[in-house]
């Protein structure tokens, strides 16, 4: 009955896990939910005064496929003003999420056995979105010991012939880690000397705003202009303004992609709603002083849970430098009996022991890298106290 494209969908552990913590939850037990991808914190108030607004005046109509004019011309202030990539109102398509962005860029241009470079760990969505579009994902393989930073000798093997896009996501979903304008160079250097020069790059910017000790942000379409004709950067307002329930995404990059892009999305879904646009605007032209704040908030929660899992023996945890997961390392609990007599043969078992002990967290296989797990720390002090209590408990009766 169902297609060839469907069977290359796996079943997202993120969703299992978040299935499992509910199932859970509905049980009556008490869980500290950390599966969760996005902020904790309302959406601006003065971006839903302007959705208010925006219905009153009638803005409830069909906006141009790749977006209102209004959403365009800001999201242009705002590559140009704040990331320094000098673009025009047709050089930027709108979507609905940056997933849905990052999905017809993919359909638009691989063809089956393509190939799509992306360090790992990565988030998962990537790999089912190359999957479904018959591509195949070639992980770059990074440690913990780097930061999970993917090195630019491991990029320039893995380049072939068959490369059609590297995807770069900084900081990165999920280890945190975040690049450096010289880290980026040298990955521009790799690919400027490569012999296969029509592969594209994606560069996934969508936690640009969380940032912490003072770490600079940088994108690959400023600091490598010679590359602009390769770049697609891609970005949206879920993360930096609260806004996941609205579906805004937004990319830009060469015209002649960004228009292929927007005629696939003609067939789909038109547009994203047309109070969501007007929303949106707002919170790229309004006032980004509750941003920083937020980016604060994050970094404090990342210290505190650093800080009590410095004390768990076992438990190993780089320091991330953006976004608001952990990603650590728990290989060395890997092997032990839970108190109920089930082996830990994995970070999936992990995860599923952690989660009965009432922490949720998703097992990083689903992120392209077995014996981690991923915990996202957007939730309150007293649930981030609350799950290293129960971590440390935890951990502490395997055998
Ligand atoms: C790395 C990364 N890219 C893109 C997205 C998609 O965000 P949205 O579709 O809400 O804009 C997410 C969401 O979790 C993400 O983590």
């Amino acid at each position: 009955m169902f297609s060839t494209t469907l069977s290359k969908l796996r079943p997202s552990p993120i969703q299992v896990m978040a299935e499992q913590t509910r199932q859970a939850v509905r049980a009556g037990r008490s869980v500290v939910d950390m599966t969760l991808g996005e902020p904790d914190f309302p959406t601006p108030e003065h971006v839903g005064e302007a959705a208010v607004r925006a219905i009153a005046a009638g803005q409830t109509r069909y906006t141009p496929i790749n977006g209102s004019v209004p959403l365009r011309e800001a999201i242009v202030r705002k590559f140009q003003g704040h990331n320094g990539i000098p673009c025009t109102a047709a050089d930027v398509t709108v979507g609905c999420g940056a997933k849905q962005v990052i999905y017809q860029a993919f359909l638009a241009t691989l063809t089956p056995g393509d190939e799509v470079l992306i360090p790992a760990p990565y988030w998962a969505s990537y790999a089912d979105i190359v999957g479904m579009n018959g591509g195949v994902l070639r992980a770059l393989e990074t440690s913990p010991d780097t930061g999970y930073a993917a090195q630019p000798q491991a990029l320039a093997a893995a380049i072939t012939a068959r490369t059609k896009w590297l995807v770069l996501n900084s900081p990165s979903n999920p280890s945190g880690t975040a690049y450096t304008a010289e880290q980026l160079l040298a990955f521009a250097e790799v690919v400027r000397r490569s012999h296969h020069r029509d592969f594209l790059i994606l560069s996934d910017d969508i936690y640009e705003h969380i940032l912490f000790d003072g770490t600079r942000f940088a994108t690959l379409a400023e600091i490598a202009p010679d590359l602009r004709h390769r770049i697609l950067t891609v970005n949206g307002v879920s993360k930096a303004y609260a806004m996941t329930g609205w579906r805004v995404g937004y990319a830009c990059g060469p015209r002649a992609l960004v228009e292929a892009m927007t005629k696939i999305q003609m067939q789909i879904n038109s547009h994203t709603s047309s109070v969501s646009q007007a929303a949106a605007a707002a919170a790229l032209d309004g006032p980004q002083d509750e941003v920083r704040r937020r980016c604060q908030v994050f970094q404090h929660r990342r210290d505190l849970l650093l800080e009590r899992f410095a004390g768990i023996h076992g438990l190993r945890a780089p320091r991330p430098n953006g976004a608001f997961y952990l990603f650590p390392d728990v290989r060395a609990f890997l092997g032990r009996t839970a108190p109920d007599g089930r082996m830990i043969s994995d970070d999936v078992v992990f995860a599923s022991y952690l989660l009965d002990e009432g922490v949720a967290v998703v097992p990083g296989s689903g992120f392209g890298m077995p014996g981690f797990i991923r915990l996202s720390y957007a939730t309150s002090d007293d649930r981030l106290h609350l799950a290293a209590d129960r971590l440390a408990a935890a951990l502490e009766r395997l055998s």
